[in-house]
């Protein structure tokens, strides 16, 4: 439960994969006390409130219910997880005409209810789909988080862990840019338990360059080989979205790589793209600016053309 001991409530949009993926996280992790579910498909909302329900014996304390727009209200945060996913073969940016118009409905009703909180995004593509929030809802944008590259991020901790034997959680590495196909590996800034990647190469003689390329193409690829394997993905970004909700609710300022608004950082404006940022109960409270290598810094501004190219056929 939330330290304050106050009321900690959530309003969930869109109970597909992803959705539903995330309800069922949040209801094990226990950091919010009110999740509603709103789904345009109201059943299906009904159907998974009604399942998760029967898993409170084995849980925290939590009401979930399915809602309407009015339940955004008096929510501290609004998940989007609603619109069409990526086919076989489909880029994330194909995606942007159908899920922006599904976007302004969605964002227009949220405050038309009178919602005064954060948006936390999770819509491909999401660094676009972000930016369109942030404009839709007239809100500041610190109070607009996107999910960014949190999953890539996480992705790359798995693949080096596994690679150097080492646990995750002691390999800190970031993905930047785009939570797409221009995204790229902070391979400067990368440091297993406190030592920096190239300490390591040195001490250990690996992993070499190759290795360190496939792994990151593993990363950048990881949506196509799961969508070719199964048909979408939805686990590893619900515990990504799940983790987000916990450091606003519970204000633990972690550091965490979402798709934050670039006001001259990094040389970039107008963008939301995929950086690392304090994450507090008041949303984004700063975007950490790395000292890149320059090769990355003209990685990222290759992103952020194309995440504002993407961006300008929505707002010309
Ligand atoms: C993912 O990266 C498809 O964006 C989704 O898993």
């Amino acid at each position: 439960m939330n330290p304050t001991n106050k009321v900690a409530k959530v309003a969930l949009i869109g109970s597909g994969f992803v959705g539903a993926s995330y309800a069922f996280a949040m209801l094990n992790q226990g950091a919010a006390s009110e999740l509603v579910i709103i789904d345009v498909n109201h059943k299906k909302a009904e159907g998974d409130a009604m399942d998760l329900n029967h898993g409170l014996s084995f849980s925290s304390n939590m009401r979930i219910w399915a809602g309407d727009y009015s339940d955004c209200k008096d929510a501290d945060i609004v998940v989007i997880t609603a619109g069409a996913n990526q086919g076989p073969g489909e880029t994330r940016l194909d995606l942007i005409e159908k899920n922006a118009a599904i976007f302004k409905s969605i964002v227009t009703a949220v405050m038309q209810s009178g919602f005064d909180g954060i948006f936390i995004v999770a819509t491909n593509p999401v660094d676009v789909l972000t930016y369109a929030t942030w404009k839709y809802s007239g809100l500041p944008a610190h109070r607009i988080i996107g999910s960014g590259t949190i999953l890539d991020s996480a992705r790359l901790r798995f693949e080096l862990g596994s690679e150097l034997n080492v646990d995750p959680r002691n390999v800190h590495a970031y993905i930047m840019g785009e939570h797409g196909d221009t995204e790229l590996p902070v391979w400067s800034h990368v440091n297993i338990g406190g030592q920096p990647l190239k300490d390591y190469i040195h001490a250990h003689g690996k992993p070499s360059q190759e290795t360190l390329n496939t792994i990151f193409t593993n990363v950048r690829d990881a949506a196509y080989h799961i969508i070719e394997r199964k048909g979408a993905t939805y686990y590893g970004i619900a515990m990504g979205l799940a983790r987000l909700t916990t450091a606003v609710l519970r204000n633990e300022n972690s550091v965490l790589s979402i798709s934050a608004l670039l006001e001259g950082q990094y040389g970039l404006n107008d963008v939301y793209i995929g950086v690392p940022a304090v994450i507090s109960r008041e949303g984004i409270k700063e975007v950490v600016e790395l000292k890149l290598e320059q090769e990355e810094l003209d990685k990222l501004h290759h992103s952020a053309d194309v995440l504002k190219k993407a961006i300008h056929t929505v707002f010309p």
